[in-house]
């Protein structure tokens, strides 16, 4: 499987303003969902799709998230000590997932900015990113299409999904030419945080991405874009469109269950279907969840 041999990165050092105070002492990836911070599910997503080697970007509130994939010696000793045998599996798996690094972006000066830190440890070789807010359910795989894609035609792969005209506002929004296959977009324009009436379709990039080296280059030049950040999308744009040896950018148009828990409503949508659809949780929940939808 090549694909063993990607590496991921997850960058979670943005200062996550929407959730205040939540995110004053703690990372909005570390907000739990259910039971596990948001950056788990991400982290397992990774793993599933055969990703062994992550760097998290981590900015000011680092501690939280590098001590959660560490082992806790005292705490599995004392779970064995107890028999409590399912929630040692559970503390155990958290530090046994992957291979994990760090490191710091000094300053939140934007997701462009946030991915550069990553040249030294990625190298010369494609490479996926995955927000560590953005929870892609794990009944509806993504990254392993998008890898597929990349193999096989070598070039940068976004992840696109139909959103609401009304909503296109809030994320990066695709130019896109069909090609061959219904869930593959050729893209050949992308623009940031458009209005309703600038964007060019109402295919919005979400966050997943398998990128080509070539992308570092772009981005050492990318200048600050909307909102004073330097935006992944600027460089983007820049790969869709230009004729260098990145191989040009496609979409994969992605029809599942996308949560994206840095938004409070979604975040808290997010917990509701998850733990409805949980064995362990779900029996108990739904009856309550209907006896209180009728309440509304
Ligand atoms: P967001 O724009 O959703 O994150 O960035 P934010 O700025 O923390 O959120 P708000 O709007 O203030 O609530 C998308 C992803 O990029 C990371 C974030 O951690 C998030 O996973 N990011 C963003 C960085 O790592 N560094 C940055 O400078 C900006």
């Amino acid at each position: 499987m090549p694909q063993k041999r990607m590496k991921a990165v997850i960058p979670a050092a943005g200062l996550g303003t929407r959730f205040l105070p939540a995110t004053k002492a703690l990372p909005k990836e570390m907000l739990p969902v259910v039971d596990k911070p948001a950056i788990q599910y991400v982290v397992e997503e990774a793993a599933l799709a055969g990703i062994h080697d992550i760097l998290i970007i981590i900015g000011r509130n680092k501690n939280a998230l590098a001590n959660h994939f560490d082992s806790v010696p005292e705490l599995e000793d004392k779970l064995k000590h107890k028999g409590d045998h399912g929630r040692l599996k559970r503390v155990v798996e958290s530090s046994d997932l992957a291979d994990i690094h760090f490191v710091r972006q000094g300053e939140p000066k934007g997701l462009g900015h946030a991915v550069l830190r990553a040249r030294a440890h990625v190298g010369d070789a494609p490479f996926a990113v995955l927000l560590g807010d953005d929870l892609i359910d794990e009944r509806d795989p993504l990254l392993t299409t998008m890898i597929d894609e990349h193999e096989a035609r070598g070039a940068t792969i976004i992840a696109l999904m139909e959103v609401d005209p009304e909503q296109i506002h809030m994320y990066g929004a695709a130019a896109v030419e069909p090609t061959d296959d219904a869930d593959v977009v050729k893209v050949t324009g992308l623009v940031e945080k458009p209005s309703k009436e600038d964007a060019p379709s109402n295919l919005a990039v979400i966050g997943r991405y398998v990128l080509t080296p070539q992308v570092f280059d772009i981005l050492e030049r990318t200048e600050p874009g909307k909102g004073g950040e330097i935006q992944l999308t600027d460089a983007l744009q820049e790969l869709a469109t230009s004729d260098g040896d990145g191989g040009g950018v496609y979409g994969v148009v992605f029809r599942g269950r996308r949560y994206d828990t840095g938004d409070r409503v979604d975040y808290i949508k997010a917990i509701v279907q998850l733990a409805a659809d949980r064995e362990d949780l779900g029996p108990e929940l739904r009856p309550w969840f209907k006896e209180f939808a009728a309440t509304l």
